[in-house]
């Protein structure tokens, strides 16, 4: 079955192809973070607008490159939650006028769960039970899943997701938006033990905690970074090994905490498989530290399908259509959705 999944929760519109939940035949993503880096991150408005711009165009791209017509899908499946309210009812409503238009099924999506069956993708097939992590902008949650659509919830942050504390940290140190890929591009090849930071363990719970972290650097930028002499393009050498040196530290202790926590759910649950998926998956400093220190197998999808794109959100509903499971015309945006478990 030939599935069209459509994203559009944050600030990526997307839309993709997949055959039988894991062959993919087309993944388009047209990304807003030009438009959003000169406010320094997302304004909701700005998003959805540019939503409206590029979902139809990217959703003729994505059948296009699959190179089906529309009598060859079975279903389309969309995101409608977690998300910006703009944003999702802009994806939510182009399933809606295409499935009502060519009589399709439609599913809607958790964003979220979308995420985990980015391990699907990729000719794996993860053996349950699997314990995700799921590291994104707005999330860090460790989940067990029992079976396609079981879960149970393990931990969650208590305060900021792991995401959330890469772009805050980023901005406190100048780096730009998104903080992500900013600091692992400044942190590359730099020592990172000039600075120990804190890890928050929190002992007996798998719940993860990142704004402790978030103030050391705070604090560590007051001491150390004089920012009325911090333009990129200063002369003053120290300024910028200081701040690569805190970007690196501040990686290192994300990573490690990340790392610990997941392979001790990991071992506690006895589970038969890792995965890791959402955009913080993309590091290259946590994925090699996950594959090195784990002795389960550990599936990490490649980074385009750890950060939002519709091919899992499409693989996702596969999974849930052939247990059956289906959306009507009414469906709604929910953008405080959480994962059920079951
Ligand atoms: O999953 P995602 O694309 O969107 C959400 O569902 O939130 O995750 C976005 C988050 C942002 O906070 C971004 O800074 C972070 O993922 N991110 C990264 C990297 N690439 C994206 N964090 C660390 N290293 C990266 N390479
Ligand atoms: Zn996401």
């Amino acid at each position: 079955m030939n599935i069209l999944g459509i994203e559009t929760s944050c600030d990526e519109t997307a839309a993709a192809v997949v055959q039988d939940g894991q062959t993919i035949l087309s993944n388009v993503i047209a990304s807003q973070v030009d438009i959003h880096s000169r406010y320094g991150g997302i304004v909701p408005e700005v998003a959805s607008r540019q939503h409206l711009l590029s979902i139809t165009p990217i959703i003729k791209e994505a059948m296009k490159q699959a190179d089906i017509a529309w009598n060859e899908l079975g279903a389309i499946a969309v995101t409608n939650g977690p998300g910006l309210a703009g944003s999702l009812l802009v994806g939510v409503n182009a399933a809606k006028s295409i499935t009502a238009a060519h009589n399709l099924t439609l599913i809607g999506i958790n964003h979220l769960e979308g995420h985990v069956y980015a391990n699907w993708l990729e000719g794996n097939t993860p053996r349950f039970p699997a314990l995700c992590l799921i590291v994104s902008g707005g999330h860090s949650d460790i989940l067990l899943m029992q079976d396609h659509g079981r879960y149970q919830i393990l931990g969650r942050t208590r305060d900021d997701a792991a995401g959330e504390a890469f772009d805050k940290v980023s901005r406190l140190l100048g780096l730009g938006y998104p903080g992500g890929p900013a600091i692992e591009k400044a942190a590359r090849g730099v020592n990172d033990s000039r600075y120990r930071l804190p890890r928050a363990w929190l002992k007996d719970t798998d719940d993860f905690s990142f704004s402790g972290l978030k103030t050391a650097v705070l604090r560590l930028v007051e001491e150390n970074i004089d920012h009325n002499n911090d333009l990129e393009t200063s002369s003053e050498p120290t300024t910028s090994s200081v701040k690569t040196e805190i970007a690196a530290s501040f990686q290192r202790s994300v990573v490690d905490v990340l790392v610990t926590k997941t392979i001790a759910a990991a071992e506690r649950s006895g589970t038969c498989n890792i995965l890791l998926c959402g955009g913080v998956a993309a590091n290259q400093a946590l994925r090699k530290e996950m594959a090195s220190k784990s002795t389960i197998p550990v599936f990490i999808p490649s980074p385009i399908l750890c950060t939002d794109n519709a091919a899992m959100i499409a693989s996702c509903g596969y999974y849930h259509i052939t247990k059956g499971e289906r959306s009507d015309l009414y469906l709604d945006v929910t953008p405080n959705a959480v994962i059920q478990q079951q």
